[in-house]
């Protein structure tokens, strides 16, 4: 018993430690704007069903300066989550996309695109986005949110496969509504993509 109770202690404090480096490092971060932003037309799209996904959207905006577009769906989802949550798996069965409003791309050369993730996979108005536009020429920079299982790999190669550009940089994945310091983890990302 002894024993137990000291390994629960020691690991306890490695967790403390490992929180209190963590707020440390992101505390005094700035923002130091990445080579491949400098003199772009930045355009952040996104689709949010909840705001987690909004919520970054607009951290980004407000941080880079670019515009900011929401995906709009012509055919809404049901409000009840679970009514909501058998409709997208029964699309996903049938691999039916949500229909959306365009959105005109063509004057932006880096377009970040968010998405909440819906069973291990791009949330389909964002697939709807990608399948309606072409992203020749631009730079994409992908950002998602979620509740705890990505795929982050997997969802990757969708994005590949559903762009025909090859300027996709390193997504961004955070884990619902980023807990505590949403804005630092999001300038951290944003530094070294
Ligand atoms: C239909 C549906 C499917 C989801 N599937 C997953 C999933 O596979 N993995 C996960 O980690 N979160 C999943 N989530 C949770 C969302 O990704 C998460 O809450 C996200 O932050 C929601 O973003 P939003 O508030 O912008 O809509 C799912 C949510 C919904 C509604």
């Amino acid at each position: 018993m002894g024993i137990l109770l000291s390994v629960i202690c020691i690991i306890l404090s490695l967790l403390t430690i490992i929180i209190i480096l963590k707020i440390n490092t992101l505390k005094n971060i700035e923002y130091q704007k990445p080579e491949i932003l400098s003199d772009k037309k930045i355009l952040i799209v996104y689709y949010s069903n909840g705001s987690n996904t909004k919520n970054v959207a607009q951290n980004i905006h407000s941080i880079t300066d670019g515009n900011l577009k929401e995906i709009i769906l012509t055919e809404n989802y049901p409000k009840n989550i679970f009514k909501m949550s058998n409709l997208v798996r029964q699309q996903m069965k049938t691999g039916s996309l949500s229909k959306i409003e365009e959105i005109d791309i063509s004057d932006y050369d880096v377009i970040f695109i968010g998405s909440p993730i819906w069973g291990f996979s791009i949330s389909l108005p964002v697939k709807a986005f990608l399948k309606n536009n072409n992203f020749q020429n631009k730079t994409i920079i992908p950002f998602f949110t979620y509740s705890g299982g990505a795929c982050k790999n997997k969802i990757l190669n969708e994005f590949k496969n559903f762009t025909n550009t090859k300027e996709i940089k390193k997504p961004l994945f955070m884990f619902e509504n980023g807990i505590i310091f949403t804005k630092e983890q999001i300038i951290k990302w944003l530094n070294n993509i």
